[in-house]
């Protein structure tokens, strides 16, 4: 093989041993044992979507390292799959299925969409061992609709009522219905939910969290509902994407604020987002798919595996400036790990009050030939408002993230005139170069932290650069962008960053 075998495998995101992944699922934390775990579609016969398809399974105690299990739920024939869902911790034994053999943060209780030739049904399984494996109810299913497009259970504990709520995908009839129940096992419709935003070809995965806002205005709650939701395909982007809406809940109805949909990521490999179930602190964590259906099937996968999980993220709500005029209450995100010093920086470089002109480079000092692939940076910056530069002119900076062997780069780039950011994820791999979906290059806009008088325009930027991905967090996380990429040689090494303007070739015509 042209590429090192294990060139793409990311060190911190979850990935498979072998064969294929798709959604978190059954996301919970057992605080009596101080694990996370995280579950997750799973083909472990291929490296393709594909039947059978059980709930793959990894535990962690730090979110950056990850011990890997039998799969644990698994389907009764070959022609079936254990689709998406989640996990709760039935701490007072509303469902029976424990006693006291059990001790009641690991009363462990699975909710997934059984997935048979002719019908999607709702059913449950339960595990006395803390999560490893599981006895599925035997008067499944607990909810038969009798359809092929109902699917992705999330299961809350909504204290208020002291009920179960389960929000589940009614995928092509653009609905997400709202089912409670007092015992996991007999569950009512409540109410449905559709948007008027972005509908795409069918609703996925769909999930109902808190969120603290950080800057309440007065008379705001401390917390609101969101409702996310998984569109495939139908992302402006191509393909697939995850939408929220920011709202208030009763037990029964989720009530949006406005008719709105925003998207929680604006890259192409954020999908089947899901929430934490019991995470500590009442925190919002969750993760995310880190892929796209346009082309998962289609990715390089020289170590026999593919994808991976997005970073396990933190979620609040900020008001946050989107125009000059206006704000709006917007998910921000940041990774989340159990300490922040665990994510170990081998080396650390530091560039302070540093200017850049055009035509200058600096950074290419920072280069690691070895480099494991892991790297991120954090840097706050001004562009200048008072540089003379006409329209025709294309003035440019760009972070590039090049590869230890190579001239490939990963670059992220701010144009001057348009005011916006964009991604360029041009490689020389063939995968790159002949996939039709697994575009190059967009933008991304993000607003300024703040504008001076003379038009100077302040932003900040975190990113994770992990083997083949790129997790990039805008103003503390107030716009994220994360994307995949496969470099034909070598890993991520360092960052440099370029000025450049490419007045020339906007003038030239038609080469000679
Ligand atoms: C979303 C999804 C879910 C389904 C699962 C099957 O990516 O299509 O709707 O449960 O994947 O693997």
């Amino acid at each position: 093989s042209l590429v090192d075998s294990s060139i793409y495998r990311p060190l911190v995101h979850l990935t498979p041993p072998v064969g294929w992944m798709n959604d978190p699922n059954g996301l919970f934390y057992d605080s009596s044992e101080s694990t996370y775990h995280v579950y997750y579609q799973y083909n472990p016969n291929d490296t393709i979507w594909g039947l059978p398809l059980y709930w793959g399974h990894a535990t962690s105690d730090d979110l950056l390292t990850w011990d890997h299990h039998a799969p644990a739920i698994g389907p009764e024939n070959d022609d079936e799959g254990i689709y998406s869902g989640s996990i709760v911790i039935d701490y007072d034994n509303t469902s029976g299925f424990f006693d006291d053999s059990t001790r009641p943060e690991q009363r462990i209780v699975a909710i997934y969409t059984n997935n048979l030739p002719d019908v999607e049904t709702q059913d449950i399984a339960y595990s006395t061992d803390g999560g490893y494996t599981f006895e599925k109810y035997e008067n499944n299913p607990v909810i038969d609709v009798n359809s092929t497009q109902f699917r992705d259970p999330k299961v809350i504990w909504y204290e208020e009522t002291e009920q179960w709520v389960m929000t589940v995908a009614k995928s092509q009839e653009y609905k997400i219905q709202i089912y409670t129940s007092d015992n996991l096992k007999d569950w009512s419709l409540a109410s449905n939910f559709s948007t008027k935003g972005y509908v795409g070809y069918q609703y996925e995965c769909p999930g109902l969290f808190e969120a603290t806002i950080e800057n309440p205005k007065s008379g705001d709650p401390e917390k609101k509902w969101v409702m996310v939701l998984a569109i495939n395909p139908g992302s402006p982007l191509g393909g697939s994407i995850n939408e929220y809406f920011v709202g208030d809940f009763n037990g029964t109805e989720f009530i949006p604020d406005d008719d709105a949909t925003r998207f929680m990521d604006t890259g192409k490999d954020f999908y089947a987002f899901q929430a934490f179930f019991n995470a500590p602190e009442n925190r919002s964590i969750g993760v995310a798919w880190s892929s796209n259906w346009q082309y998962s099937n289609q990715v390089p996968d020289p170590d026999g595996y593919r994808s991976s999980m997005s970073s396990i993220r933190e979620y609040t709500l900020r008001y946050v400036s989107t125009n000059p005029e206006s704000e709006q209450l917007i998910l921000c995100q940041k990774p989340f790990f159990v300490n922040e010093t665990d994510l170990k920086v081998v080396e650390e470089y530091k560039v302070s009050n540093s200017s850049l002109t055009v035509d200058h480079t600096f950074g290419s000092s920072f280069a690691n030939s070895n480099t494991t692939g892991l790297l991120d940076f954090n840097m706050t910056f001004t562009v200048n408002g008072t540089t003379d530069v006409t329209q025709k002119d294309s003035v440019t900076f760009e972070l590039r993230i090049k590869s230890n062997q190579s001239d490939e780069a990963i670059a992220l780039g701010y144009d001057y005139n348009n005011e916006q950011f964009y991604i360029n994820r041009a490689t020389e791999s063939y995968f790159q170069r002949t996939n039709q979906f697994f575009q190059e290059r967009w933008s991304t806009y993000v607003q300024p932290l703040t504008i001076t008088e003379s038009g100077d325009k302040q932003y900040q930027l975190y990113g994770l650069v992990d083997n083949n991905i790129l997790e990039l967090y805008f103003n503390d996380g107030a716009f994220t962008s994360t994307n995949t990429f496969f470099l034909e040689k070598g890993k991520p090494s360092n960052v440099d960053i370029v000025a450049s303007s490419s007045k020339e070739a906007y003038h030239r015509g038609p080469a000679d």
